[in-house]
């Protein structure tokens, strides 16, 4: 699941373009990790980046290979031309537990901070049956609600490939930096589907098509 962030950085008097930095890392920094280029501004570990909201942490993956990492996204390139990188993005969830009949939920929340969405090519999907997910993107200027429903009676009913609401809803996003966070409506649940739908995911990601078995 992989998300995009806009590279657009904010440095008086005018908005400069990422890709006019194009020197590579700083010198005597590492200028890679885990096979990801790290160019200026972005860098690993202290003083090699131009601020400390571009400093990456090199570390170990649960593959025990390495990858460049913000906070706790894992990236997966940068690039400086397009203006962007992408990260793989953390997924909430809600699951309905069987045994105990009750509705587990993993929220997640994340402030995009100098960062853009880039609202062009991230989507808010969410995927599930019988489920209602909220995403709200909130800054010092606008507050946004968004959000959506999937329904679905049966496996059946579900189509690969296709996102229409059944088994998968998706909304688009606003441009800008946000803190925003997700949760669940919890007047909808999977206890009625349980038996081949018991979670419901909702993130942020880049369109692609849609496959309903995610892990
Ligand atoms: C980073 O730069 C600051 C200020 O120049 C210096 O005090 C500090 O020791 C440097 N840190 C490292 C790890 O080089
Ligand atoms: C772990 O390895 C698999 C298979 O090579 C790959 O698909 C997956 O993206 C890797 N995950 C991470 C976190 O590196
Ligand atoms: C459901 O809850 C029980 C008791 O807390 C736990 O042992 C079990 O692993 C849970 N099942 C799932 C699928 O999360
Ligand atoms: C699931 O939703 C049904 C119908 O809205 C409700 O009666 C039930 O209490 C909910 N269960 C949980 C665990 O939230
Ligand atoms: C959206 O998030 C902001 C900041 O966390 C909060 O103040 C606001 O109440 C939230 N809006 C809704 C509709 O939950």
């Amino acid at each position: 699941m992989i998300l995009i962030i806009q590279l657009l950085l904010l440095i008086s008097p005018s908005k400069t373009k990422a890709a006019e930095f194009d020197v590579g890392a700083l010198p005597g920094c590492p200028d890679s990790c885990g096979g990801v280029t790290i160019p200026y501004p972005f860098g690993i570990g202290p003083n090699c980046s131009l601020s400390e909201v571009f400093e990456l942490i090199c570390k170990a993956t649960i593959n025990g290979t390495f990858a460049p990492h913000w906070g706790d996204f894992m990236l997966l390139d940068i690039s400086l031309t397009l203006g962007q990188a992408r990260m793989t993005n953390p997924i909430s969830s809600q699951c309905y537990n069987r045994t105990t009949k009750k509705e587990n939920y993993n929220d997640w929340k994340f402030d995009s901070g100098a960062f853009w969405f880039n609202h062009e090519k991230n989507k808010f999907f969410v995927i599930g049956c019988d489920t209602l997910a909220y995403v709200n993107f909130t800054n010092d200027e606008n507050s946004y609600l968004g959000g959506c429903v999937s329904g679905c009676n049966s496996l059946e009913t579900l189509t690969d490939g296709s996102c229409s609401g059944i088994g998968c809803c998706e909304t688009s996003i606003p441009k800008g930096p946000y803190y925003l966070n997700f949760w669940f409506d919890d007047n909808f649940n999977s206890s009625m589907v349980s038996n081949f739908s018991p979670c419901s995911h909702a993130l942020l990601r880049e369109e692609a098509g849609f496959m309903f078995n995610t892990d």
